[in-house]
């Protein structure tokens, strides 16, 4: 038997060129070597009150992305979260043993409400269960997530436990954070910030549905210095930067030669952003077609989301029918 991995994937928000080289990549390795669930967190959206149209679509352009990216359906359960009523109705039996004070000491709690002081709603406060249930429907081990999630995740763990304990069960095994990727190639922004994506000002990251002009634009107005000033000089961040993004999509003897150009002081940065830029583009370009391809399949689409639900729902169904039982909701 495979090993479970889940892995929730935000509903907002277009990929982007480091999404593609850090978690993407990684997807795409374990689908096939792990009994993979995948599936696009819609439920855990409505924390902000999107508009009906604006959560819809943003799903189907993550399904979308996921698919032209090379997310085999086949190899991999990947479904809508909401498609499974099942994960709901584990959220809410998990609640009834989350603490408040546990959960108001959440950090990315304590985040949301400073940013949406107007809208702390108990959804947010119940975040981290529903993400548990997430994980804990397929009865999970591995989650494929960064950093920032690690509270989330010894939460989990906090609730699984705990159920099997008050239950007296072994319902539930511990999840942890999984990295498969051997050597991830860190995409950093264009606004000189850091990783792509970190900052959402306008312009840091290149999303692989940006058209070719978009690209050109946002390259062209990445942050540089007023170049070297010495034979040989250690590159500045921003420069480096630059680089980085040219060793992902750039052919080596561009790399060189313009390495070579900046170490002689030669170099002129704008002929860089347009050669930079036309790699962006062509590196981007069989990604942007099958986005386009997909965007119009609406008969795929639904079939792949409906698929993958049915999937998804075999494991569900039983994990929620054994969290029933142990509980005492027994059919007379
Ligand atoms: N909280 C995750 C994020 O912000 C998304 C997520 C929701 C998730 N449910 C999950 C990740 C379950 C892994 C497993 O990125």
């Amino acid at each position: 038997m495979k090993e479970i991995v889940v892995s929730g994937i935000r509903s907002t928000g277009n990929l982007h060129l480091g999404n593609y080289f850090g978690a993407m990549k990684n997807f795409l390795k374990m689908q096939h070597d792990y009994q993979c669930f995948f599936f696009i967190a819609d439920y855990h959206s409505l924390t902000t009150h999107p508009t009906p149209a604006d959560l819809h679509n943003n799903v189907k352009q993550v399904l979308v992305e996921y698919l032209a990216c090379g997310l085999d359906p086949e190899a991999a359960t990947l479904y809508v979260q909401s498609d499974l009523p099942e994960i709901a109705e584990l959220y809410l039996l998990l609640n009834m043993n989350a603490y408040v004070g546990e959960l108001e000491r959440c950090t990315s709690f304590k985040e949301k409400i400073r940013k949406q002081p107007d809208n702390i709603n108990a959804g947010l406060l119940t975040y981290p269960t529903l993400m548990a249930a997430d994980i804990l429907i397929h009865r999970a081990q591995k989650v494929p997530v960064g950093k920032d999630q690690e509270q989330h995740l010894e939460m989990a763990r906090t609730f699984g436990n705990r159920f099997n304990r008050i239950y007296a069960c072994e319902l539930f095994p511990e999840p942890y954070a999984f990295n498969y990727g051997t050597s991830l190639v860190k995409i950093p922004g264009l606004d000189g910030s850091g990783k792509m994506g970190k900052s959402e000002g306008e312009g840091n990251a290149i999303f692989l549905a940006d058209e070719p002009d978009v690209i050109r634009k946002k390259v062209m107005r990445a942050v540089t210095d007023a170049g070297p000033t010495q034979l040989q000089q250690e590159k500045p961040d921003v420069i480096k930067n630059l680089f980085l993004l040219m060793e992902a999509v750039s052919a080596p003897d561009t790399i060189a030669h313009f390495d070579d150009q900046y170490n002689a002081m030669t170099i002129r940065y704008g002929d860089l952003k347009k050669q930079l830029a036309e790699d962006v583009i062509l590196f981007t370009a069989p990604l942007r077609e099958k986005i386009k391809e997909l965007s119009g399949d609406d008969a795929f689409i639904h079939k792949v989301a409906a698929h993958g639900a049915e999937k998804a729902r075999e494991s569900a169904r039983k994990t929620v029918a054994e969290a029933r039982h142990a509980i005492g909701i027994r059919h007379f």
